[in-house]
C-alpha cells in the first residue's frame, strides 16, 4: 500500500547572490517523509542538509536567497503560503530540534515560561493555567528529567547540557507535531549523553507515531533510528533506500565511499575516505557534481544524472544504472577492502562491527 505523504520536497533549488557571484547550492532536491516514517538525511559537511531544512521552515530570505521548487506539507505547498500561515504550521505541526540547546533556549526565561508559552499555542485552543502546567510537567517526565517541578522553575543556564537537550525535545514534542526535524541533535554533547537523548526521542516519536527527519553525521544512529535514508551530495540527492538496503547494498559511488570511510575503533579494516572536496557552489561541475571525484566517471556524467529505480524504494542518481539493470550478485562484488569480522557494535561508528558496508563496483 502506498504510504501517505506528509512532507514532499520537489525539485528544490536554492541559490544565493553574494559579492563573489551566484552560488547554486541546492540543485533539485527531491525528498519525502511519510506519515509515521523516520527518515535520515546524511552527507558530508556543506552538502546542503541544513539548508534544505531552513527552506522547509521558511527561514530563507529572498532576495538574497532564491528558491525554486515545491515543498508540500500535509497537502499545502509551503513555498506558496502567506507568512502568517507558515508560522502557524511551523510552531504547531512541524517542530525542530537543533544541535545546540543553549542557542535554541532563551536564557532570560525559565524552562517553565518557555514550555507554557508553547503549550498556549497548542492547536485547539489555550488550556487553563493548571492544565498547561500539568502538561508541561508530564512532558518533562516523558523525557526522563528528574524533579520536573524544579526544572520548570529553573533557567537554562542552571541545567546541564544533557538536561537542556531533553528540555528541547520536550518543547518540540509537547504539542504533538506531525513532523519533527532534528538537525544533529545532541552532537554538542558527549556520546553517552547523546545516546540517552536519542533513546528518549526514539521512544517518544514511536509512541506518538510522529514523523521524523533526522540529520546526522553518525551513520550508526541513522541505522538504529530510521526506516529510510537519503544520501545528499553537493546539493542534490545521490541515493535513497530503506535503511537496511542502503547499508547492505549501497549503489551510488558516493554512498559507497561514504560508508567505507567510517573508521572502526577496533582498528580493523582500512577506512577509505573519498579523495577531493565538495565543489565550489559558485562554479559547480556540469551534470553530476560528484563526477570529478568519482572513479567511475565517464563522458556521460557531464549531463545531469538519471534517477534510476534499482530496487523497492531504492533509487540512485547515476548513469551507471541507467541501462535498466538491477543490482545483482555480480554488482555487489566482494569488497576489495578487508572487512572486520568481529561481533558487536563498533563504538565509534555505532555500526555493527561485522557489517561494514559492502563496497561494490558498479
Ligand atoms: N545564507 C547563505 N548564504 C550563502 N551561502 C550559504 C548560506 N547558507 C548556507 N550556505 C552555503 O550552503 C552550503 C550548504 O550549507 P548547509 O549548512 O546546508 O550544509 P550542511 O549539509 O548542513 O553541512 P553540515 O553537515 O556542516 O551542517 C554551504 O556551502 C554554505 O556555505
Ligand atoms: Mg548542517
Amino acid at each position: 500500500m502506498p504510504r501517505e505523504m506528509l512532507l514532499d520536497i520537489r525539485n528544490l533549488h536554492v541559490s544565493f547572490t553574494g559579492y563573489r557571484g551566484h552560488s547554486r547550492v541546492l540543485n533539485g532536491v527531491n525528498l519525502t517523509v511519510g506519515r509515521g516514517e523516520k527518515v535520515g538525511l546524511v552527507g558530508e559537511t556543506g552538502c546542503g542538509k541544513s539548508l534544505t531544512v531552513r527552506a522547509v521552515l521558511g527561514l530563507l530570505q529572498p532576495p538574497r536567497a532564491r528558491i525554486r521548487g515545491e515543498i508540500w506539507f500535509a497537502g499545502r505547498n509551503l513555498l506558496a503560503l502567506p507568512p502568517g500561515e507558515l508560522q502557524q504550521i511551523r510552531g504547531r505541526e512541524i517542530a525542530m530540534i537543533f544541535q545546540d540547546p543553549m542557542a535554541a533556549l532563551n536564557p532570560v526565561f525559565t524552562v517553565g515560561d518557555q514550555l507554557l508559552d508553547i503549550i498556549a499555542r497548542r492547536p485547539g485552543g489555550r488550556p487553563s493555567e493548571r492544565a498547561a502546567w500539568a502538561r508541561a510537567v508530564d512532558i518533562l517526565k516523558e523525557v526522563a528529567l528528574p524533579d520536573p517541578e524544579r526544572i520548570m522553575r529553573a533557567y537554562p543556564v542552571q541545567l546541564s547540557g544533557g538536561m537542556r537537550q531533553r528540555v528541547l525535545i520536550a518543547m518540540a514534542l509537547v504539542n504533538e507535531p506531525a513532523l519533527v526535524i532534528a538537525d544533529e541533535p545532541g552532537t554538542a554533547l558527549d556520546v553517552t549523553i547523546q545516546e540517552q537523548i536519542l533513546q528518549v526521542m526514539r521512544a517518544l516519536v514511536d509512541a506518538k507515531r510522529t514523523s521524523v527527519l533526522l540529520i546526522t553525521h553518525n551513520l550508526g544512529v541513522v541505522r538504529q533510528t530510521t526506516d529510510r535514508v537519503y544520501v545528499m551530495y553537493a546539493g542534490s540527492i545521490a541515493e535513497t533506500a530503506p535503511t537496511a538496503d542502503l547499508f547492505s547494498a549501497p549503489q551510488h559511488p558516493y554512498t559507497q565511499g561514504l560508508l567505507a570511510s567510517v573508521p572502526k575503533l577496533t582498528g580493523e579494516g582500512v577506512p577509505r575516505g573519498i579523495d577531493g572536496m565538495i565543489p565550489d557552489y559558485l562554479n559547480p561541475p556540469p551534470g553530476c557534481r560528484f563526477a570529478p571525484r568519482c572513479q567511475f566517471a565517464q563522458p556521460r556524467c557531464q549531463q545531469p544524472p538519471p534517477w534510476v529505480r534499482v530496487g523497492a524504494e531504492h533509487d540512485v542518481a547515476c548513469v551507471l544504472y541507467d541501462d535498466g539493470s538491477r543490482p545483482s550478485a555480480e554488482r555487489a562484488a566482494p569488497s576489495p577492502i578487508p572487512l572486520p569480522t568481529g561481533e558487536g557494535t563498533d563504538e565509534a561508528s555505532g555500526l555493527p562491527s561485522n557489517t561494514a558496508p559492502a563496497v561494490t563496483r558498479p
